[in-house]
């Protein structure tokens, strides 16, 4: 069983943990789709208000959808449409406040208003970009995306 004591009281002490979990949970395990799914599964988990957490991969230059937790979502999201295929393009993240406002913005799943979408590069190649939703405007803030970003560092290496 793998049970993860996340019980921080502050984002960076959230994320150290969610870090260290995360580091611990693909230890010597090859498998993207494994360490994916159990990625997505623990970060649904411990970061609050989230109502979708997953990845998509980069399929021959095209978003397809990966392992998540949430409500079922759209499969396939060209680069340069909407919040995913804007950080995939552009290797940025993306940080909204009101998905709403956003050009593009891909509505899967009625209940999102905001955003965070955090690019995985390999050796170079855009791999998979991580992708939370949360029904709070305004949800994600500068200690959200840094610690997403080092989630995505971590899991660069093992999907
Ligand atoms: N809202 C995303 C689509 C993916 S879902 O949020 C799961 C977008 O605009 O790219």
């Amino acid at each position: 069983m793998f049970d993860h004591d996340i019980t921080a009281t502050d984002k960076p002490m959230l994320y150290r943990d969610l870090a260290v979990a995360l580091e611990a949970l693909v230890a010597g395990e090859t498998d993207a789709v494994a360490n994916m799914a159990n990625a997505a599964a623990l970060i649904f988990e411990a970061i609050p208000d989230l109502n979708w957490a997953g990845f998509y991969r980069n399929v021959g230059g095209e978003l397809v959808l990966g392992p998540f937790q949430g409500r079922a979502a759209c499969i396939r999201i060209p680069f340069g449409m909407g919040v995913c295929g804007t950080a995939a393009a552009t290797r940025e993240v993306q940080r909204i406040d009101d998905v709403h406002a956003f050009p593009g913005h891909i509505a899967c799943d009625a209940a999102s208003n905001s955003e965070l979408v955090v690019p995985i590069v390999r050796d170079g190649e855009l791999v998979a970009v991580l992708d939370l939703d949360s029904p709070v405007t305004g949800r994600f803030d500068a200690e959200d995306e840094a610690g997403c970003v080092r989630l995505g560092k971590i899991l660069s290496a093992a999907i």
